[in-house]
């Protein structure tokens, strides 16, 4: 019987899986789509080696057998913190201004998809079907294929992809989208994202595209492109937000919190994320509704991620010293208008901290899709439930066009988004809760690990 090799950077193993804000939406989504399956999931431990050997550690947990190997500290250097996420991961997200381009990181990058290949090709049978995962391993397919793998192979991209424009910029770009044109399939988050991987394919390389059905034929080669909103793994949420633990983090948030409104923001500290514009926003609110300062209560969960990146030690700098200017200037002696929480937490706290806010401020500049969005809904109360608010810039927001949808650029238009969820009567918050409950229970993880993988095992065979 043929299995689901599904392989990524990142490998949910069981110390990582507790902290849910911590991890990103990858991790936690690709947990849930392999207990479907039986598989194998494949990647870095997270750990610094002194010297590579390509041994695998092999370990059962939950249902889900996790293969992961370390590497050494130059290429964590080279290929996590820097390539991965110092150049591609600003690029696709559009911040050109961050992105820094450095041959070493270039040269890393190769170096660790060789030894991914190198020591998941082993783990892989004839009949097996692969499914790579995000902007680590782009041309992780090819590399694969160099060795003589003809599987089903596909890819899907967690984050944006960027205008042509901007993607010009990287240096080699038409070597690694050619690396990409070796998957059977490859999966972006939504329409927007996957319009501009073609408009690339069809203008820089000269390829043969069909829009409709996303075919791309390259140097002899088809592969299929579309688009594949990723979604929560509803059933196990909504479980979590029934437990004791879940219970007991929204009473302590509820009691600390008193008379006033409590509205909540769960993001990685990663500059995508809005943090400080969101900060702004809600400077300006306070600012523009100075009677309205003990209404409201904001609380960022915010666990630091990509540490050893300059770029993200910055945003953390900046956003310390933001939360404190304005708490500074507008507590008083019983009140303090943000609570910034720098550590993780498990899925049932958060499930519990969702219930008990009745505001959500989901204001990335720019994001693939954000699940932080979905759970929140899925967290509600029906008979009460709180108001989301949502960047136009996230891919979420493609779905969930009820939520309280914002430019989150502009602080005028935060605060007016906060305003408006802070007096959204009930009638209306029930009716945007039950069009956007909709979506995130129906189109869940189950449902896109299902259409991605038909279309693997189908597309382009005939
Ligand atoms: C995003 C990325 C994932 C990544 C996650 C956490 O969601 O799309 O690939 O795993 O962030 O980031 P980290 O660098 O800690 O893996």
């Amino acid at each position: 019987m043929s299995k689901l090799v599904v392989i990524s950077n990142r490998v949910a193993v069981p110390k990582a899986r507790g902290v849910a804000g911590a991890q990103g939406g990858l991790a936690g989504a690709l947990n849930s789509a392999l207990k479907e399956h039986r598989g194998i999931w494949f990647g870095w431990s997270g750990e610094e080696c002194d010297e590579y050997t390509g041994s695998i550690n092999i370990q059962r947990n939950d249902g889900v057998t996790t293969a992961t190997m370390d590497l050494p500290k130059q290429d964590v250097d080279e290929y996590y913190n820097g390539y991965a996420n110092s150049t591609l991961w600003p690029l696709f997200h559009y911040r050109i201004d961050l992105t820094e381009y450095e041959r070493e990181f270039g040269k890393g990058y190769e170096r660790v998809n060789e030894r991914f290949a190198e020591s998941a090709a082993p783990l892989i049978e004839p009949d097996d079907m692969v499914w790579v995962h995000d902007y680590h391993l782009l041309p992780l397919g090819e590399r694969l294929r160099a060795r003589g793998l003809d599987n089903r192979i596909g890819f899907f991209l967690h984050i944006p992809w960027p205008p042509t424009r901007l993607f010009v910029s990287l240096p080699f770009h038409e070597r690694l989208v050619e690396t990409m044109l070796h998957y059977d399939v490859l999966g972006f988050q939504t329409g927007e994202w996957l319009e501009s991987f073609l408009h690339y394919c069809r203008k820089e390389l000269g390829a043969t595209v069909d829009e409709a059905t996303g075919r791309v034929e390259y140097q002899g080669r088809v592969t299929y492109a579309k688009a594949y909103p990723i979604g929560i793994d509803f059933d196990h949420l909504t479980a979590q937000g029934k437990t004791e633990e879940a219970k007991i983090a929204g009473e302590k948030l509820l009691s600390s919190t008193r008379d006033r409104i409590a509205a909540i923001g769960v993001d990685r500290l990663d500059y995508s994320k809005g943090l400080p514009e969101r900060i702004d926003g809600l400077a300006r609110f306070f600012d523009q509704n100075p009677d309205r300062v003990r209404d409201l209560v904001y609380i960022q969960i915010a666990p630091p991620s990509r540490e050893d990146v300059e770029s993200y030690q910055k945003i953390r700098n900046e956003l310390e010293q933001k939360t404190g200017q304005i708490n500074g200037a507008r507590s008083e002696v019983d009140i303090v208008p943000i609570r910034y929480v720098n550590r993780g937490h498990s899925l049932a706290e958060l499930c519990g901290f969702y219930r008990t806010a009745k505001i959500c401020l989901v204001t990335p500049l720019r994001d693939g899709m954000n699940l932080v969005a979905k759970e929140y809904i899925a967290a509600q109360d029906p008979d009460d439930p709180g108001v989301l608010v949502l960047s136009r810039f996230a891919g979420a927001a493609q779905q969930m066009q009820e939520a309280v949808l914002v430019n989150p650029h502009s602080p005028d238009d935060l605060s007016h988004a906060i305003k408006t969820a802070l007096d959204m009567p009930l009638k209306e918050r029930k009716r945007r809760y039950d069009a956007l409950i909709k979506t995130v229970r129906d189109d869940n993880v189950q449902d896109w690990t299902k259409n991605f993988a038909d279309d693997l095992a189908m597309l382009g065979k005939n």
